[in-house]
């Protein structure tokens, strides 16, 4: 009888459970005794918009011509209370991202680009530099729970306000600002010491529910006159409920940022287990706006994980109004580009995967407050290059939508979707491709 046993395995078996990247943590964490802190958003796979695909015009559909037939892209936010609700040119906005995690020149950037394609940006953590509200058309002021930057007079400067009570990378966390980004500059904005880590609060001083959200909403309407439309966002954790509780406390526009949004920083561990899909978030939320007979009188915009125009078309056919973006806003101005690559090596990173922007080493000068990487980023050629980027997702867009024989992008709708996998399916709310079968909702196949 021959021993198995003593046959020499030809292919060395890796372990799925602990993996390359697993047991590199381990032994990372082992060494250090430091748990992981990065940027970025959810690395691992999620169900997203990917697993979902449009129907497109048939016999039963007809669709709309290319360059003859118009497909609007306007979007406008905050009809349901503000005296001057903003108009944006295409649904697709740029999201908060703080000075201090970016670069003044990067912040800039930002601000050209969108005003190019007329749209919006937004503040974040820290305040309002001078040179995003000189360069963007229109600028989204945010208010925060650590109340860092927090200004009456920048508040008025703004064309809109967005009440931050969480972002989808970490609902229920804070946000994170290392020593090596707090220069005299961003210390001075946030009244904090140069040089020392900051973590900032995970909730609102002054309020603890949707009653006292309500009475801050009435004070930060009646400091600006009832003009501005007040958004609030929520990370996406239980989006239908706090989409409900949004509209209760009289918010304008609800903003739902899913799991696989960007942060400038955050524990992994909390990047990756805390939250739920964007796919997941936008279906629950537009049905708490339904089932209040809100739709599209509160608007609703999304974010986490939009990286081109069917993503955009499938956010709004699931319902929302807009969609902001972040991360894909910081790839289209030069983060994570190839030409750095010899330098993203150094860092002990590549190209692509390139996420300690905590670190503020960042070659391509955008997550850094260096001034000589600073002085890298060109805001002008940068701007440049988000418009083109915000002219495709919106062009790809209207491609979509044109096919689904839609005169408004916000025409598209759940019915033009069907999915791709069974948890796509139940999460969307749309039939899996080729069935009747909607998982939770019908019982046919
Ligand atoms: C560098 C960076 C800084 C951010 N800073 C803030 C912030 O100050 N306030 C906030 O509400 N969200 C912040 N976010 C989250 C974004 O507003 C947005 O929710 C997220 O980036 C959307 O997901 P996406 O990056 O996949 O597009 C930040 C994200 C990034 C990438």
């Amino acid at each position: 009888m021959s021993d198995l046993s003593k046959t020499p395995r030809t292919v060395p078996r890796a372990s799925a459970t602990f993996d390359e990247y697993t047991l590199s943590e381990i032994r990372r964490a082992a060494a250090t005794g430091i748990y992981d802190i990065r940027g970025a958003g959810a690395k691992r796979k999620l169900p997203h918009f990917d697993d979902l695909l449009f129907l497109g015009a048939s016999i039963s559909r007809y669709p709309l011509e290319g360059y003859r037939e118009k497909c609007s892209t306007e979007v406008v936010l905050g009809t349901r209370f503000a005296k001057k609700p903003i108009t944006l040119k295409i649904p697709i906005t740029i999201a908060g991202m703080s000075f201090g995690s970016l670069s003044a020149n990067a912040k800039e950037a930002l601000g050209r680009g969108a005003s190019a394609m007329g749209t919006s940006t937004t503040t974040g953590d820290g305040g309002m530099t001078q040179e995003e509200r000189q360069s963007s058309q229109i600028l989204v002021y945010q208010y925060l729970p650590s109340r860092y930057g927090m200004n009456p007079d920048d508040l008025r400067k703004a064309d809109a306000i967005e009440i931050v009570v969480g972002q989808g990378a970490k609902p229920g966390g804070g946000g994170m600002l290392l020593g090596q980004k707090i220069t005299e500059r961003v210390a001075a904005m946030r009244t904090l010491p140069v040089g020392i880590d900051q973590r900032s609060a995970c909730r609102h001083p002054d309020w603890t529910g949707p009653d006292d959200l309500e009475i801050k909403i009435e004070e930060l309407r009646e400091i600006t006159d009832w003009e501005k439309p007040i958004y609030v966002k929520v990370g996406a954790a239980r989006p239908y409920y706090d989409t409900a509780l949004a509209v209760k406390s009289g918010a304008d526009v609800v903003v739902v940022d899913g799991m696989q949004g960007g942060t400038a920083a955050t524990q992994e561990v909390f990047i990756e287990n805390v939250g739920i899909p964007t796919l997941a978030a936008v279906r629950q939320a537009a049905q708490a706006l339904q089932d209040l007979g809100m739709h599209r009188k509160v608007q609703l915009i999304v974010s986490g994980g939009i990286r081109n125009g069917a993503d955009v078309a499938k956010a709004l056919a699931l319902g929302a109004d807009a969609v902001a973006i972040g991360t894909a806003a910081l790839v289209a101005l030069g983060d994570n580009d190839p030409h750095w690559e010899a330098e993203y090596q150094a860092l002990g990173t590549t190209a692509g995967a390139y996420d300690d922007w905590h670190e503020g080493r960042d070659p391509a000068g955008i997550t850094t407050q260096d001034p000589a990487l600073s002085a890298r980023l060109d805001p002008v050629a940068a701007g440049r290059r988000l418009a083109n980027y915000l002219a495709v997702l919106t062009l790809e867009c209207q491609t979509i939508a044109r096919a689904c024989g839609k005169s408004h992008v916000h025409n598209l709708e759940p019915e033009d979707l069907v999915a791709l996998t069974i948890e796509a399916a139940a999460m969307a709310r749309v039939p899996l491709a080729g069935t009747d079968w909607i998982p939770g909702v019908t019982g046919r196949f």
